[in-house]
């Protein structure tokens, strides 16, 4: 089967089709991080698409920008960390040439006379930018000459409700631990594999003690409806929007607010707190997630301690990054408000358990056997995803 087939899997010659994927990253916009990610002015925050790298940098005058990690002399890198903090100026480990923060202007650059970055040689030398839009502290980026905003337009109509009382795009957040993975998997099938959750049973043996399976499987088992409806009672009481959203227009985003079982505070193995300092309209722990799927490469975890966000990137066929961030209030202190490998465990053991499942899928993709197998009424997000997929890529 080479013809695609919507509620089917991918074609083979479509997996493992970098031009493909090029072409969708470079028309859509894709999630590349959050506010959390570079909380203080001078942060920045590594990431790479195919062969190319790139930025996020908070500016002195606090607007996050992406530009391309690249010196405009002779092409070395120029921010080496995965995340960090730039000085002054971004200078290159190289020959020194150093580039204003703010806009990327070549300021300096030595063995060229002063004269040089403000001649039309030198201007023309400044860092390439990359457009990007921040939604309630999420950072999109669109690496088209010509972006089409009304993407972004509906994510924010889609989202804004639910994340507004979180006021992450304020700031008051800050990163406590990133983690990011070069994964032998194609990025599809980490994809595929994490908008349906009919796997989590078998698989996620510890995130399933946290969640009844009906909030994934769209089983309304009658002890679910019970622990929902009791959730719905309290987000009421806090004003919080509640009702899925999924599927509209261009079909860039869902989102959800699932409960957890009531003896969990927050998504941690023993149930215990993540974080000591409530985030959001939280004045006490709520036992639940504010889940979204961001269309092509995102999903993000909002709970009333901390903030879990997961993305993924193309390197090749077979290769990709998988970022994960975890962030909290910026008055948390580690070792008394919140510990690391407590904060980070359920999701670092979950992704660990999902990328064996998506190197399989890869290496079974790249079968002279495979035929592209039919998605299930409760893989329904996998249908919406390929069917979104085929339509911007081709
Ligand atoms: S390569 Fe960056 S200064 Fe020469
Ligand atoms: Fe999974």
């Amino acid at each position: 089967m080479n013809q695609y087939t919507s509620g089917f899997g991918f074609p083979q010659d479509v997996i493992f089709d970098d031009a493909r994927a090029r072409r969708v990253l470079s028309q859509k916009w894709f999630f590349v991080g959050t506010r959390g990610d570079v909380p203080e002015p001078r942060n920045y925050f590594n990431f790479q698409l195919f062969d190319d790298q790139y930025f996020l940098l908070h500016g002195t005058d606090g607007v996050i920008r992406c530009m391309v990690n690249r010196c405009q002399h002779q092409s070395a890198r120029l921010l080496k960390q995965d995340t960090g903090k730039c000085p002054a100026s971004i200078i290159c480990p190289n020959h020194q040439w150093a580039y204003n923060l703010n806009d990327g202007t070549l300021r300096n650059a030595p063995g060229f006379g002063k004269e040089f970055p403000t001649s039309a040689e030198g201007v023309s030398r400044g860092l390439q930018q990359v457009p990007v839009v921040e939604i309630s502290g999420m950072i999109f980026a669109c690496l088209s000459d010509n972006p089409d905003y009304s993407d972004m337009d509906e994510i924010v109509k889609i989202i804004a409700p639910y994340t507004d009382p979180f006021g992450f795009e304020k700031g008051g957040y800050k990163l406590a631990h990133h983690h990011r993975e070069i994964i032998d998997a194609n990025w599809l099938m980490v994809m595929i594999n994490n908008r349906e959750c009919c796997h989590c049973t078998n698989n996620h043996k510890g995130l399933t003690q946290l969640f009844d399976p009906s909030s994934f499987n769209g089983a309304e088992t009658p002890a679910y409806k019970v622990l929902f409806d009791r959730a719905v009672q309290r987000w009421e009481g806090l004003g919080l929007t509640w009702q899925e959203k999924a599927f509209t227009l261009n079909d860039s985003a869902r989102i959800a607010r699932y409960p957890m079982y009531e003896n969990y505070k927050s998504i941690t193995f023993d149930g215990a707190p993540a974080s000591k300092k409530l985030i959001g309209p939280f004045e006490d722990y709520d036992p639940s997630t504010l889940s979204m799927w961001f269309n092509p490469n995102a999903w993000i975890h909002f709970t009333s301690d901390h903030i879990a966000t997961n993305w993924v990137l193309p390197l090749g066929p077979e290769k990709c990054a998988l970022y994960s961030s975890w962030i909290v209030r910026d008055d948390a202190v580690e070792g008394e408000d919140y510990d690391v490998a407590h904060l980070t465990n359920v999701w670092k053991v979950t992704n660990a358990e999902d990328v064996g499942l998506c190197m399989s899928m890869t290496s079974g993709a790249r079968s002279t056997h495979y035929k592209p197998g039919p998605f299930a009424a409760d893989e329904q997000h996998c249908k919406q995803f390929c069917d979104w997929y085929m339509k911007y890529s081709a």
